[in-house]
């Protein structure tokens, strides 16, 4: 079949900006508004934040670009797609492999992901029903510590997240995730720009600003670059397979450009906006800024508590942040459903509830390495933290560099050229400047210093 008439199995976007939005809903979500302070946080800052917006726009935004036209070439999930396009271009099959790890990578972070938008939706009852009130530093880490400790409740709280997610993916994707994605989009912004207002006045925020962009680059290690790498990549949702689906979904002639460049850039504002709320209250309550996973959810009951209407905000904020991790949990799972639809002929839910299903078992790991098994460790990390640390500083960066030499290395040159679409030449060739060299490049110094070849 040639490309131009391609259709994907599972339908399209209503138009561009539909699309625009489905992978804006697939790039904010926890990673932004959990994940970005605490590891900023716990790598000293600014000299991260730095190199980690660095690498958003050299590696991010020409992966995003190559991953949305592969995708909407391919139009199928994506080891069929990496499988097709390669053998278009004269090349191996052997490449769906880097399609077939993307979907393994989505796999593995969704069975955490799912556990961690639990302790969202815990926090949202928790608001709703009145606990975020006069609270000291004290009562929040206790009560944190309380919801982790217990495997019950946190298993409750997966299995509910991952239902859910099961749910909407099964009946398709298109009408369920527009509505919720225009209406929850903006209206975060606007709680989080609430919050920003709160803060202003807590007489910390120069010190938070200043721990954010003021870079000491001494505080900056190797593995701290690794991390700001692998998480340009887990906040863009790269390499996980889930843009290269949604991208199948893209009508033919958007603009590619401008949907990377805009998924980035809201990426990346919300990340921001985020961080600028939480370091100011960790300052102004003397907590720790490098507190890890824990530290959204040790400040932001103490801020709510603190103003007016706080239970009101505090339970919008966590519905809210539910909803954005809903958004990037439906992208997380969709492309193995799609795999399993296209390869096994499965309905398209059966293959929701089988995927799910396996994601909720390996997630229980996550739930247990919080407390039975969280001396249970493997090169020094539990269980959460390996799947962590294999997913999104191993394997998407290692997927990244393979989709950036395929689709400018690889893929004929006027073949990629043609399923770019780009305005105007100079847009193609700074893509491919970036995808040949720039991304590559970048990838494996990092990968290097931390291994210890290169020092820096
Ligand atoms: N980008 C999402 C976030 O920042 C997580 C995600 C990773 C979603 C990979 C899809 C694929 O929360």
């Amino acid at each position: 079949m040639s490309n131009s008439n391609r259709q994907s199995l599972h339908g399209e976007w209503s138009s561009r900006w539909v699309f625009v939005l489905a992978a804006t809903g697939a790039a904010v979500g926890l990673g932004n508004v959990w994940k970005f302070p605490y590891i900023a946080g716990v790598n000293g800052g600014a000299a991260f934040v730095l190199i980690y917006l660095v690498f958003v726009m050299l590696i991010g935004v020409p992966l995003l670009m190559a991953e949305i036209f592969l995708g909407r070439t391919g139009r199928r999930n994506p080891a069929l797609t990496m499988r097709e396009l390669a053998l278009e271009s004269g090349r191996s099959k052997h490449w769906k492999w880097v399609g077939v790890i993307g979907i393994l990578s989505g796999f593995l972070i969704l069975s955490y992901y799912c556990v961690i938008a639990g302790w969202a939706l815990d926090y949202a009852f928790k608001a709703a029903s009145g606990s975020f009130q006069k609270l000291s530093p004290e009562h929040v880490r206790n009560m944190f510590n309380e919801l982790i400790s217990n495997p019950v409740e946190l298993l409750q709280w997966h299995t509910i997240i991952i239902l859910v997610t099961t749910m909407i993916v099964a009946r398709g994707v298109q009408a369920g995730l527009e509505r919720s994605i225009r209406l929850m989009f903006p209206a975060m912004v606007i709680l989080l720009l609430v919050l920003l207002g709160y803060v202003l006045n807590t007489g910390f925020f120069d010190e938070g600003l200043e721990f954010l962009f003021k870079p000491d680059f001494s505080a900056l290690t190797s593995a701290g670059v690794l991390m700001a790498l692998g998480h340009a990549f887990f906040t863009l949702s790269l390499a996980t397979g889930s843009i290269m689906m949604y991208g199948a979904y893209l009508p033919r002639h958007a603009s590619v450009t401008v949907a990377a460049v805009c998924i980035a850039a809201a990426d990346t504002f919300v990340a921001l906006l985020s961080s600028m709320i939480i370091f100011p209250i960790v300052f102004a309550n003397q907590l720790e800024p490098d507190q890890g996973p824990g530290l959204i959810f040790h400040t932001l009951p103490l801020a709510f508590s603190n103003m007016p209407h706080g239970t009101l905000f505090a339970t919008l904020f966590f519905v809210l942040l539910v909803f954005a991790a809903l958004t990037s949990a439906i992208s997380l799972l969709e492309p193995s459903v799609a795999y399993l639809v296209e390869k096994y002929h499965m309905s398209r839910t059966k293959a929701a509830y089988v995927a799910g299903m396996g994601v909720w078992v390996v997630g229980i790991g996550t739930v247990l390495s919080f407390n039975h098994w969280a001396d249970l460790k493997l090169f020094g990390h539990n269980f959460f933290e390996l799947m962590d640390y294999l997913t999104a500083n191993i394997l998407l960066p290692l997927g990244g560099l393979f989709i950036a030499i395929f689709a400018a290395w690889f893929m004929k040159s006027d073949a990629a050229e043609k399923a770019l679409d780009a305005e105007s030449d100079r847009v193609f060739k700074w893509w491919r400047f970036c995808s040949r060299y720039l991304v590559p490049l970048a990838i494996l110094l990092v990968f290097a210093s931390v291994v210890g070849i290169l020092k820096i």
